[in-house]
């Protein structure tokens, strides 16, 4: 267990548990707690015994209730800007790591809360979790791409309706709408289900995942040709032994052994 002071940092034989630890706040993410989330994301890159990532909120109540308002009560317009940059890096550092990371949202997901869960690669969710943006509410408007992945995830009209109302929608509507993979009766089950998720994908070829997650986030960047993306990741599998070992285990009728080479 890593020691930090404001997440909880477990990795349980290659799955980290990344559970952020302020529930007398809701689990508001504060500066210190998003540096962090990067610290901790530094490490899942770089550890190579790490296959996937559960971001949790520690407490029965929240996943995370927002941003922490009493520092952003704080924030000047050049404070403001660095403030939501800062956030966004991280988030997209979240987002392009090559190893699943899945939200499980365990109650409220307000604000910047919403906005981490939809950094993930996934969220499941309990029966009594709330997603919302409400900074409207406030004044202000998200800031850590809330406006960007509600609309990638859920399409325009319903990201303007939620942004704009600052309305809280349940678990089972958040499903409907795609903004939640799975829904589960509670915490227990919702770790069992997140667990039997990044162990499927445990058994796969790691690189390939990579590049899945590489090559589905091409849609939503303007930058870059997602298809190119996807022809010049199909034909770098090749260059792998996990491709020799995968196609190879199929001719012969046998259980693949990937070793992300
Ligand atoms: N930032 C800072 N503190 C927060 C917070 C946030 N985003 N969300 C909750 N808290 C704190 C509360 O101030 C309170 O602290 P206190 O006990 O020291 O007074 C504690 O967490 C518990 O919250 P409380 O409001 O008493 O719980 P509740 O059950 O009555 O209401 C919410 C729950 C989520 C509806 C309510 O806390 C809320 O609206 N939070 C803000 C949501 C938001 O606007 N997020 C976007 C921020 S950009």
């Amino acid at each position: 267990m890593t020691a930090y002071s404001n997440i909880l940092f477990e990795n349980k034989d290659g799955i980290v548990h990344l559970t952020i630890n302020r529930p007398d706040k809701l689990n508001a993410l504060n500066i210190k707690t998003l540096e962090e989330i990067k610290d901790a994301f530094e490490n899942i890159y770089d550890d190579s015994s790490i296959q996937g990532v559960i971001i949790t909120g520690a407490g029965e109540k929240a996943f995370v209730a927002g941003a922490d308002i009493s520092e952003i009560a704080e924030l000047s317009e050049v404070n403001a800007r660095k403030f939501s940059e800062n956030g966004q890096e991280i988030f997209a550092a979240i987002e392009n790591c090559h190893k699943p990371v899945i939200a499980l949202v365990n109650g409220f997901a307000l604000g910047g809360g919403c906005e981490l869960s939809m950094a993930c690669h996934m969220r499941v969710a309990t029966a009594n979790a709330r997603f919302g943006q409400p900074e409207v509410n406030l004044g202000i408007i998200p800031g850590y791409g809330g406006t960007q992945r509600l609309t990638q995830l859920i399409g325009k009209a319903k990201s303007l309706e939620l942004n704009m109302t600052g309305d809280m929608i349940s678990a089972e509507e958040a499903k409907t709408l795609g903004l939640v993979n799975h829904v589960e009766v509670d915490g227990e089950s919702a770790i069992a289900k997140c667990e039997e998720i990044l162990k499927k994908i445990a058994s796969k070829a790691p690189l390939a995942i990579g590049l899945v997650i590489d090559c589905v986030n091409a849609v939503y960047n303007e930058q870059e040709n997602g298809y190119q993306t996807e022809a010049n990741s199909f034909a770098a599998c090749t260059k792998t032994a996990d491709f020799k070992e995968g196609t190879q285990a199929f001719l012969e009728k046998r259980k693949a052994n990937f070793k992300g080479e």
